[in-house]
């Protein structure tokens, strides 16, 4: 399936979570057996490229892109979670999201020094997300130099930001 079936698949709701938002909803995307095979063959392509050694993902939908990503490639998936999940010390960042706040926490061992670990997330909106991912991997020592997305919402001006801070961002669609 090319990427324009793609964008097909992913529905989109209006005030969701809030009034004013657009939600893009990749569920549709994912239950969709040759869609999501596609997706994650897309990613992996663009994963492998980039010279990914692990790959990253953010709970929660990042983990269904980024978990599928890794076992497509036969590499480890490192788990960048919402706070007080993770059974180990943590470091943690606060962030902000299109619709409030978060905090986004990792086990530092989880990565080794200066492994390649590319970012996989379903979609990027202010790149909060993804930014505050980026500091905790770096600061766990991981060389993080690209961040891969489903879906790319040019609108809040994420994939800019995250290219300011020195990111190669792709993405499947926008
Ligand atoms: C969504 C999405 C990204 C993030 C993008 O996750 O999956 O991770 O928002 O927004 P940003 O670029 O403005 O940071 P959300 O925090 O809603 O959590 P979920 O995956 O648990 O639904
Ligand atoms: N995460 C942040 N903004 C979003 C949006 N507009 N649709 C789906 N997920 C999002």
């Amino acid at each position: 399936m090319t990427v324009d079936d793609l964008k097909h698949l992913v529905r989109t709701v209006p005030d969701f979570p809030a009034p004013g938002i657009l939600f893009r909803d990749v569920t549709t995307l994912i239950g969709h057996g040759a869609g999501f095979a596609a997706s994650i063959a897309h990613l992996a392509d663009r994963a492998r490229a980039a010279g990914a050694e692990a790959i990253a993902g953010m709970e929660a939908r990042g983990f269904i892109f980024g978990a599928a990503v890794a076992a497509h490639m036969g590499l480890g998936f490192v788990p960048v979670r919402k706070p007080g999940k993770l059974p180990v010390p943590t470091i943690g960042i606060d962030y902000a999201l299109e619709y409030g706040r978060d905090r986004l926490e990792i086990d530092p061992g989880a990565v080794s020094a200066g492994q390649r670990v590319v970012l996989v997330d379903d979609l990027i909106a202010t790149g909060g997300t993804a930014l505050a991912a980026m500091e905790l991997l770096r600061s766990a020592g991981a060389s993080v130099t690209h961040a891969l997305f489903v879906i790319d919402l040019p609108d809040l001006h994420g994939a800019a930001r995250l290219r300011d801070a020195g990111l190669t961002v792709d993405a499947l669609m926008h």
